[in-house]
């Protein structure tokens, strides 16, 4: 298999360079970024460019606007922040291939930075169509992708632009790949996955990928309450996902390296109490897991040379039910252990708590974090292939 090419293998000087990264990151009401790491992420790559006299021409997506335009969902959002950032003015367009973008270009400064709307306005992107792609690519003279979080979908701003131009993978995007390499290919031995959250077809094929590689695999999340209920055990009013039921019967429930909650921190709509599994009332909620599961699992955490976790053991948003998630976190950090962590929710709380420094590695992708230790690669970083 050829190796990618990276951005310190291609000549950047005074190119027109197509950067894809991934700016969809959690906003509140009023359009606040609430965790720029994505944006942060992504810096070391614009540095180098702007001391390479490159134009910087930036593309990325936001939220799932479903090929229509939505105010809320512009990039426009990202424009303050980014310049904040950078200490850049950075410029912008409501246009995203055609002449007016050309002509904006054209004027543009070596070393500037122009941010092109939120893709998936045009539905086209998500369908990767090859015409789309094409008339984006004549904006550059070379494509970097830096946006490993969205490089599991085949959409034509990943898949489809690299078959028009050059190609290298950004420095983000190679972090990324060098660190859940080391995951996939040199674990430190005992190797542990936590794996939280609630879809769990999302998570069946990394499950079973860590049966596989892992020392141990631990569950908990509403992920846990799908498997329970799906073998007839009675969960209440609890979160369950009923129609991936026929997804568990892929996952080998019997395996030894496979743990499952033995209690569970429980709303009854009054208080919090905990239970063990298979005793919960008709109108009770399981939103975390229970203390003697918190102890089992930081028990086998602490013997671990090395933890990747996604996805969150409880409802992270409402105290106490962060309370496992938290104690995970804790215990992580008092163990010194090599510690991987990656997925949305889980990556906002940590950000909250103020805990992401005790992380060996916070990777900026959901889904893609999942699909790469599953398969040990993504469309997009196949697509850079020469
Ligand atoms: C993410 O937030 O995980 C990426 O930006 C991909 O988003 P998507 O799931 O909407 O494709």
């Amino acid at each position: 298999m050829s190796k990618i090419k990276t951005l310190k293998n291609v000549d950047v000087k005074n190119k027109r360079v197509l950067v894809r990264v991934d700016f969809d990151v959690p906003m509140d009401d009023q359009l606040n970024i609430v965790d720029n790491s994505r944006i942060k992420g992504c810096l070391s790559t614009f540095e180098y460019l702007i001391k390479q006299k490159a134009k910087i021409i930036l593309i990325s997506h936001t939220g799932r606007p479903n090929g229509k335009k939505d105010k809320k969902l512009s990039l426009k959002s990202i424009v303050g922040e980014l310049g904040k950032l950078l200490n850049k003015k950075i410029l912008f367009s409501s246009e995203i291939f055609g002449v007016k973008v050309k002509e904006k270009i054209k004027k543009m400064k070596f070393g500037d930075i122009l941010l092109l709307e939120n893709i998936r306005f045009w539905k086209q992107e998500e369908q990767n169509d090859q015409e789309f792609a094409k008339k984006i690519a004549e904006l550059g003279d070379i494509y970097i992708n830096e946006s490993f979080a969205v490089s599991h979908r085949k959409h034509a701003s990943i898949v489809g632009i690299p078959q028009f131009l050059p190609s290298v993978a950004g420095f983000l995007l190679e972090k990324e790949i060098e660190e859940l390499d080391k995951i996939l290919k040199k674990p430190m031995k005992p190797l542990v996955a936590i794996i939280g959250g609630a879809k769990i077809e999302t998570k069946i094929k990394v499950i079973n990928k860590f049966l596989k590689i892992a020392d141990k695999v631990l569950i908990g999340g509403a992920l846990a309450n799908t498997i329970f209920a799906s073998q007839g055990i009675a969960m209440g009013e609890s979160k369950i996902d009923k129609e991936s039921f026929g997804e568990v019967k892929k996952i080998n429930l019997k395996n030894h390296k496979l743990f499952l909650p033995i209690d569970l921190g429980i709303w009854d709509g009054k208080n919090v109490i905990y239970r063990d599994v298979g005793s919960l009332q008709w109108f009770e909620k399981a939103l975390d897991i229970g203390p003697k599961t918190i102890h089992l699992f930081n028990d086998i955490i602490l013997k671990s040379k090395m933890v990747v976790w996604n996805g969150p053991l409880g409802l992270i948003g409402q105290k106490p039910f962060d309370r496992a998630s938290k104690e995970l976190i804790g215990v992580i950090d008092k163990g010194g252990i090599y510690a991987v962590v990656g997925g949305g929710d889980t990556n906002a709380f940590i950000n909250e708590i103020g805990k992401k420094e005790i992380f060996n590695w916070v990777s900026t992708g959901g889904g893609a974090m999942l699909d790469y230790l599953s398969e040990g690669t993504l469309p997009g970083i196949e697509a850079l292939r020469e």
